[in-house]
């Protein structure tokens, strides 16, 4: 199959709702990541989302709305808070689970009872959504496992000849995924941390972050998100995570150079092996993909990054670069 990659426009929109009005695939750009779609409430073409990222089945997808009109038909209950959060950050980078009415089909919620519900606030994901008429599930269009795309040409990468469009809207601006939530009783309880911080859900509600957010699972472990319990945002490379700043983490790195090795420190200077990852958090969710996959493509061997700082978007920056490092940490 010949992937085609088409600036975000009218045409290219009426071509990727045609696309998937026919059961199939699209390459979609939103704020946060990239995003695989198709329509949510075809069965079929869901396997197919699984199928082209290698993605586990019990995995659930996040399913996209362009109105808040559409929500109701998809969930069989709306709890007040989620009223009040919708209203605050919808459209934008939060997704939160509901109780699944009957046409969201098992293959899109993971075989679980309940559905995940986000309204991109990118222009291009709801003109797509609009044109279709129908919800998009998405997950990020990445290989399962690899790091999530934060451009067309990274989609291109890992999709080229497995779906026939991909919609190029540029560079996506939060450049992580996007916060999700659940309801425990009347809490907020953060499954992943993203561009929705906790200190701005708390205005809110109570809020608790699920501790799989920055501890490894134990094997076994029954986690309430499933996406949580895969190695993930991986490059090939090594990833170390140094817990040390400036000075003391450029001598590390220096120190510990072994084959090829990178370096992301927080507003470095771009020399020899160090890259500038970003001095703040928003930088930093915005550049971290992309590094991992530049690395990649220079044949990095080892990766060090500066540890970031856990607090507004920190946090969510932290839990992928985890996952990224298999949770290994050196203490400089
Ligand atoms: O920003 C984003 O959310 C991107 C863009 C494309 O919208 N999408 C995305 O999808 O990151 P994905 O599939 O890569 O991640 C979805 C996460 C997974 O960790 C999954 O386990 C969790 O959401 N999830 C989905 N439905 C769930 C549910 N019903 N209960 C618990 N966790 C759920
Ligand atoms: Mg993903």
């Amino acid at each position: 199959m010949e992937t085609k990659v088409l600036p975000f426009c009218e045409e290219s929109i009426s071509l990727a709702a045609e696309i998937l009005k026919n059961g199939g695939l699209v390459g979609m750009p939103t704020e946060t990541v990239y995003g695989l779609a198709a329509n949510a409430l075809d069965e079929k073409a869901v396997c197919d989302i699984f199928a082209a990222k290698g993605r586990p089945q019990d995995n659930p997808l996040i399913v996209h709305i362009s109105k808040i009109e559409m929500l109701p038909a998809l969930v069989r209950e709306i709890p007040e808070t989620a009223k009040r959060l919708a209203e605050a950050f919808w459209a934008g980078p939060l997704t939160m689970i509901f109780p699944k009415s009957d046409v969201i089909p098992d293959r899109t919620s993971g075989g679980l009872d309940t559905v995940a519900v986000r309204m991109p606030a990118s222009a291009a994901a709801r003109a797509l959504i609009d044109a279709c008429g129908f919800p998009l599930a998405a997950p990020s269009a990445n290989l399962s496992g690899s790091p999530s795309p934060t451009t067309a040409q990274h989609v291109f990468a890992d999709m080229n000849g497995r779906i026939p469009l991909i919609i190029d809207d540029g560079e996506c601006s939060c450049g992580l995924e996007s916060t999700v939530i659940c309801f425990k009783e009347n809490r907020i309880h953060i499954l992943r941390p993203g561009g929705i911080t906790a200190e701005m859900l708390s205005q809110y509600g109570e809020v608790e972050i699920d501790k799989a957010v920055t501890a490894q699972p134990e094997s076994g472990e029954r986690v309430l998100s499933p996406g949580m319990k895969y190695k993930h945002y991986s490059p090939k490379a090594n990833v170390i995570i140094v817990d040390a700043h400036g000075e003391a983490f450029a001598e590390y790195c220096t120190k510990h150079t072994s084959g090829k090795t990178l370096a992301f420190g927080a507003g470095v200077k771009e020399e020899g092996i160090f890259r500038d990852c970003g001095k703040t958090g928003e930088q930093q969710a915005h550049r971290l993909f992309a590094l991992l996959r530049e690395a990649d493509e220079l044949g990095a061997d080892t990766v060090f990054v500066e540890i970031p700082d856990e607090t507004g978007i920190g946090l969510a920056v932290y839990n992928r670069l985890l996952r990224a490092a298999g949770f290994e940490i050196v203490k400089a």
